[in-house]
């Protein structure tokens, strides 16, 4: 059986001042991580020379993977983090207090609201059924560096979790998620790089 290892960025600048969306680079700590994953993909996978590495078009998905060498990397955009519209760039509590409705409809339907502009995540698992196909038909084991939205509805889909979850489904910064598909069935396994 092949792994599948998914994984966050590295934190972000945006992450630190909690402003969502956006395409800013990897915070030092950010930095930090990436070198311990080139560390453990190097290990993980040393004996496999057909694995690749995917990464999204944003900036701290592409700087995550950068210390990683020795693999091909490709770039999807449809493992762009959900599209936030008109609130791109900003805060949770600046959307609470200028766009009370919109945070309102959120809460209430985080699974289908969608962001003026934007995207929803019944939205961003539509458009990841490619990349679910491709990494279906991969025989090499693949690392997939993402973002938080579009890695609940991946993992979601590998371990068979309903929909109604996805928006809520824990995926920590700094873990690798490996999950090992075999013919008993779906194994997972966490690793905490760092905090
Ligand atoms: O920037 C977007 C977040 O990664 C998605 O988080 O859907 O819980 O707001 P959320």
């Amino acid at each position: 059986p092949r792994p599948i290892l998914l994984t966050r960025h590295g934190e972000s600048k945006d992450n630190v001042r909690g402003r969502i969306g956006g395409d800013t680079a990897v915070s030092d700590r950010g930095e930090v991580y990436g070198k311990k994953l080139a560390n453990f993909v190097e290990k993980r996978l040393k004996s496999e020379r057909a694995a690749s590495i995917w990464t999204s078009t944003l900036q701290r998905t592409i700087l995550t993977a950068s210390p990683i060498v020795g693999f091909p990397k490709i770039q999807w955009r449809a493992l762009d983090e959900i599209n936030a519209g008109v609130c791109d760039g900003m805060t949770y509590e600046e959307i609470k207090k200028n766009m009370p409705e919109e945070y309102e409809a959120r809460k209430k339907d985080k699974l289908r609201y969608r962001y003026p502009r934007g995207e929803s995540y019944l939205d961003v698992i539509q458009r990841l059924e490619p990349v679910i196909i491709e990494l279906e038909r991969q025989r090499a084991p693949v690392v997939v560096i993402s973002h938080q939205a579009v890695l609940r509805a991946l993992y979601a889909y590998f371990a068979d979790r309903p929909l109604r979850e996805i928006p809520h489904i824990e995926v920590p910064l700094h873990t690798i998620i490996e999950i090992q598909m075999g013919v008993t069935g779906v194994q997972e396994k966490r690793y905490k790089l760092m905090d």
